[in-house]
């Protein structure tokens, strides 16, 4: 068995925007996140991923970074950053920290000098192209609507950003680049950081000669992804990263890499491939939709079983999967796959009871502890996301109706992650003193961290003890998975095994009474219950009616 500290932990992503703001501006802080720190020790978390906290004009909240040696104005200084690393340290808290190295900003000092002249030292950074029939170079789309080139009128030439105009993208071909990147990342590793979270890193390489995607263009949705996604050199640039840096510390590593099956996976997490950890898939959060995010659907569960097992395959013995429902690009997980009405905490505590029992490392999101929700957006000027912004634009130039758009908007903005931390039923929810920088949902009188510390069956504590749970079972990390009912839309039902430990997992993923009728070999040794997330007290029958949303863990 290949044992390691990755796998056994728990992390928790803090958008440090919306995390805690300790002096009334607003915006979340990292003294905000230190006094936050005695909470994240009760919950029991390991290790804390920050999404950026680098010096970044915020056209996409921190993922354009002006300087990778800085911390962003609004968020604190290298002071308070250091007694954040140590004081998550004395707590037995580890710091992993966000790597965007795909693009930077339009600000930061590279591009400003790239976009200088033709013949800058800087303008191989990136990605500078003469036009084509009076228009961009090629036909690729943005990830934030639009075409992926910008024009610049100082060289007459284009340059290309996958994302938004203000995040132009870095050119890895040149080993320049490469090298400043790891210059900067032992930088940060230096100071004791313990891994990066990175950021679409498997887009790093384009194909030569960038062509147009023909294919794509009569597909629809994003153009031109075939000729970056997993492109030509990806491996060869991680595994020179590996080489260089990541293989100097005992660090962790997860990468976020849309576009990926697990044949993919494998070449970058595979332990003898030397490049990664883990990666961040997409599969589960496209079951809901077709084409693009905006267009949505109902996702079944058995989509999600054969997705997950999939995964749990293709990786067993030679990787690692990181497990996650929701994230600060994503809807609130008990808004998407739970019941946020009547059944908000039992659903929330079943998702939980898969992140939790499944093979992987969990990953929580803030407030996905206490069971925060989607918020009610009333109207567009309530949005703050550039993703959202543009795409409204987009469809109001196609002649869509407000109406129409906030009802998708309602299901599908990344805001819904990003409202402020639900923290107590004060104003604002305790989140700041000032005026927050986007709303807070209307829901925290309800829903707050005061409230679920103090009731004893609150999902906050219903983490804990997951949590603790992982800490003493090994067959949580280790253990392989067998699936029981593979083919029922209901129940969600396998055993994990490790050793001389057994484990029967049975989660109804419905909003009616579910019969799950256990196989004999396992209740006739009179399994033991561990968890669950209703009062019940019984030892497992042939049969056993499942309530909404129950889940159960049993010791065999
Ligand atoms: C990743 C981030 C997202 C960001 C994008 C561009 O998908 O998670 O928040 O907007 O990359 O950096
Ligand atoms: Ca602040």
């Amino acid at each position: 068995m290949h044992k390691k500290w990755w796998k056994e932990v728990v992390v928790y992503q803090i958008y440090p925007r919306s995390f805690y703001d300790s002096n009334g501006d607003g915006i979340g802080d990292l003294p905000g996140i230190i006094q936050k720190l005695d909470y994240l020790k009760e919950l029991g978390v390991n290790v804390i991923w920050l999404n950026p906290i680098y010096k970044s004009p915020n056209a996409d909240n921190g993922y354009d970074i002006s300087s990778y040696y800085d911390i962003m104005d609004e968020f604190g200084t290298m002071e308070d950053f250091d007694k954040l690393l140590q004081e998550a340290h004395k707590r037995g808290i580890k710091i992993v920290m966000d790597l965007v190295v795909n693009h930077t900003s339009d600000e930061h000092k590279w591009f400003l000098e790239s976009r200088k002249s033709k013949d800058n030292p800087y303008r191989d950074f990136y990605f500078w192209r003469p036009g084509k029939n009076g228009g961009p170079p090629n036909n690729w789309t943005s990830f934030f609507s639009g075409p992926a080139w910008e024009y610049d009128e100082l060289t007459g030439e284009y340059y290309l950003h996958l994302f938004a105009v203000k995040q132009p993208d870095l050119n890895w071909d040149n080993p320049k680049v490469r090298q400043e990147i790891y210059k900067m990342m032992k930088w940060w590793l230096d100071k004791g950081i313990d891994g990066f979270r990175m950021d679409v890193i498997n887009l790093i390489s384009k194909v030569e000669g960038l062509p147009d995607d023909k294919e794509g263009e009569k597909q629809g949705g994003l153009i031109g992804f075939r000729y970056y996604a997993n492109g030509p050199r990806v491996h060869e640039y991680l595994q020179e990263m590996n080489r260089e840096v990541l293989s100097k510390y005992d660090i962790m590593t997860v990468g976020e890499t849309p576009f990926v099956t697990p044949e993919i996976a494998k070449l970058y997490v595979e332990y003898d491939r030397n490049e990664l950890n883990m990666l961040f898939h997409f599969e589960h959060m496209d079951m809901d939709c077709s084409g693009s995010k905006w267009n949505i659907k109902p996702w079944k569960l058995t989509d999600l079983k054969k997705i997950m097992y999939k995964w749990y395959l293709a990786l067993k013995d030679k990787g690692w999967n990181s497990l996650y429902l929701n994230n600060h690009d994503q809807p609130r997980m008990v808004s998407r796959f739970g019941n946020d009405k009547e059944y908000r905490v039992e659903s929330a505590k079943l998702l939980a009871t898969l992140l939790h029992t499944w093979q992987g490392t969990p990953y929580i999101y803030q407030g996905e502890e206490i069971g925060m929700t989607n918020c009610k957006f009333e109207s567009i000027d309530e949005f703050r996301d550039i993703e959202t912004l543009n795409w409204y634009k987009e469809m109001k130039k196609l002649g869509k109706s407000d109406e129409e758009l906030l009802e998708i908007l309602n299901k599908r903005s990344r805001d819904h992650a990003r409202t402020p931390m639900q923290w107590d039923d004060s104003e604002n929810a305790g989140f700041t003193k000032g005026t927050p920088w986007i709303k807070v949902n209307p829901n925290y009188k309800e829903i707050n961290v005061k409230k679920a510390l103090e009731d004893k069956n609150s999902v906050f504590y219903y983490y804990k003890k997951l949590i603790e749970f992982r800490k003493r079972h090994p067959v949580i990390v280790y253990g392989d998975i067998q699936m029981l009912y593979e083919n029922d839309e209901k129940i969600f039902a396998y055993t994990r095994n490790y050793e001389d430990e057994r484990l029967l997992v049975v989660m109804n993923f419905s909003e009616e009474e579910s019969e799950f009728l256990a196989p004999k070999e396992i209740f006739t040794q009179k399994p033991e219950l561990l968890i669950s997330n209703y009062e019940i007290d019984d030892n497992i029958q042939e049969k056993i009616v499942l309530k909404p949303y129950e889940a159960r863990v049993y010791k065999i």
